[in-house]
């Protein structure tokens, strides 16, 4: 049976696209992995992976298509969730993964879609979820890190540092390690192979 790692917040435009993109790639290097596409209205993940780019290492899908069957032969899921700020918490979605991964940006507005979103997750009893802050700028990240540690939320020890080459990216449909030339864009990338080893020392 495959893992799963579903990648979810209430908020919108947190990075939890990109995250499930480049988790996917990263875990891609050694893994089967499929990706799995749950926003069904932008499905941005999906056309990311549809870029013309011969190093791809993972398989995507809309998240309506997957039959259990089709994804046994893989070694992990990776679910990409649409923000939900309306209603419908993350409490079902923890409960059917081996990991929920919850994107942040450091800025207030975000950190105050975080805790609407971990409020139910903490008072449910949810250990399986993981904060991940992205788009770090000028030790605002580091400072959010600590002020959840504090708190004892879950929070991953690697930060995603801020880059306009994310956007460009997503534009280009292309991952961040096509981006040879691009320094940021190859920092970035390192980030998130830091990301995919601490989450895999939690699924495992
Ligand atoms: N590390 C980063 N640095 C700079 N911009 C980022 C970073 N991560 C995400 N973004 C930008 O934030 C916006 C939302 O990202 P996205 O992954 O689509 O979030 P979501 O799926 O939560 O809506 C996009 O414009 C994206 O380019
Ligand atoms: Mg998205």
């Amino acid at each position: 049976m495959p893992k799963i790692i579903a990648i979810g917040n209430m908020k919108g435009g947190v990075g939890k696209t990109t995250t499930a993109v480049h988790l996917a790639q990263q875990l891609g290097k050694k893994h089967k992995v499929l990706l799995l596409d749950a926003d069904e209205e932008l499905q941005c993940a999906l056309s990311w992976r549809e870029g013309d780019y011969a190093a791809w290492r993972f398989d995507a899908l809309p998240y309506r298509e997957a039959t259990e069957k089709m994804t046994l032969n893989y070694d992990y899921l990776v679910i990409d969730t649409k923000g939900n700020e309306q209603g419908g918490d993350l409490v079902s979605l923890a409960q059917d993964s081996d990991l929920l991964v919850v994107p942040t940006k450091p800025d207030g507005l975000s950190a105050t879609g975080l805790m609407k979103t971990l409020a139910p997750l903490v008072s449910d009893g949810i250990q399986n979820y993981r904060v991940l802050i992205v788009a770090n700028m000028g030790g605002r990240g580091e400072e959010l890190r600590e002020a959840l540690a504090d708190q004892d939320v879950p929070v991953l020890n690697t930060v995603v540092r801020h880059s306009t080459a994310v956007g460009d990216a997503a534009e280009r449909q292309r991952p961040l390690e096509a981006y040879t030339s691009h320094k940021y864009a190859k920092l970035v990338d390192a980030d998130y192979a830091a990301v995919t080893r601490e989450i895999l020392s939690n699924v495992r």
